[in-house]
């Protein structure tokens, strides 16, 4: 069976995505830091017939992360899709939100390691074996503002770009390798809770793209509109 790891396996995104590709004969492998939450997603997914696992990791700890996507590597037999889209729901410290004018390194910085390094690191841990095998595909999400940005998300959108930046290059060098890489900027507030007139979409709306993105390898970005 084919196995996608997720980084940033979380209720939303995390889910719909596993679902996507879980109901089209891949295991899961589920990472982000709480062991108890992740495995109320492995049961969620048992539910459905998937056979999914939980590796505990925090993406700003890069040595846990590469623990736990070797870990799935051997639980799994490898990993054929790699997709990176951890996001805090409660306030973190060190991750704050600051207008372009306001940003400092110490803005910028977390913001950096937490959407662009970590998914640099995620990348080295499984990208060699693709290469070898002609094959793998390496799916990375933003918001939109890592295409369009807006004030309140400066150091936010600063380093979903540097990542943006970074995936449509290696698209561009991994041409004609057999393995596939592609950005999705999600531009909608995602579930019903986002501020008043904002756009917003269900998880469940947005993960189809993933697959597409997959499947059909034609292209290194989506950008998912309302
Ligand atoms: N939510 C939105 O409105 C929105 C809008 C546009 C784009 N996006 C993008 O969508 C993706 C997230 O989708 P979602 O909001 O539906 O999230 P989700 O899949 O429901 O959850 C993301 C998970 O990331 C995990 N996480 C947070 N910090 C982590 C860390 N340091 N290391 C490892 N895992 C970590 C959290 O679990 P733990 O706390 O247990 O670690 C959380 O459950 C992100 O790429 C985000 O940029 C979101």
């Amino acid at each position: 069976m084919p196995t996608i790891a997720i980084v940033g396996a979380g209720p939303g995104m995390g889910l719909a995505i596993a679902r996507t590709f879980g109901g089209r004969g891949f295991d899961v492998a589920l990472i982000s830091r709480s062991e108890e939450k992740l495995q109320t997603l492995v049961d969620q997914l048992g539910q459905d017939g998937v056979t999914a696992a939980a590796f505990p990791a925090d993406v700003l700890d890069r040595a846990s992360l590469t623990d736990a996507l070797d870990k799935a590597k051997a639980r799994f037999g490898g990993i054929d899709v790699l997709e990176y889209s951890p996001a805090p729901h409660s306030p973190v410290p060190g991750l704050t939100m600051v207008a372009p004018s306001e940003a400092t390194v110490d803005d910028l910085q977390p913001q950096i390691e937490y959407a662009f390094y970590g998914a640099v690191a995620a990348t080295r841990a499984v990208l060699p074996a693709m290469r070898e095998a002609g094959a793998g595909t390496l799916l990375f999400t933003t918001g939109g503002g890592s295409v369009d940005p807006v004030p309140m998300f400066g150091n936010v959108n600063a380093a979903g770009a540097a990542l943006r930046n970074w995936v449509l290059n290696l698209a561009k060098e991994l041409a004609g390798s057999g393995v596939h890489a592609a950005h999705v900027a999600i531009n909608v507030w995602i579930g019903d809770r986002g501020p008043e007139g904002f756009p917003a979409a269900t998880p469940e709306q947005i993960a189809p793209v993933y697959w597409d993105l997959h499947e059909n390898r034609d292209r290194s970005e989506a950008v998912f509109n309302a």
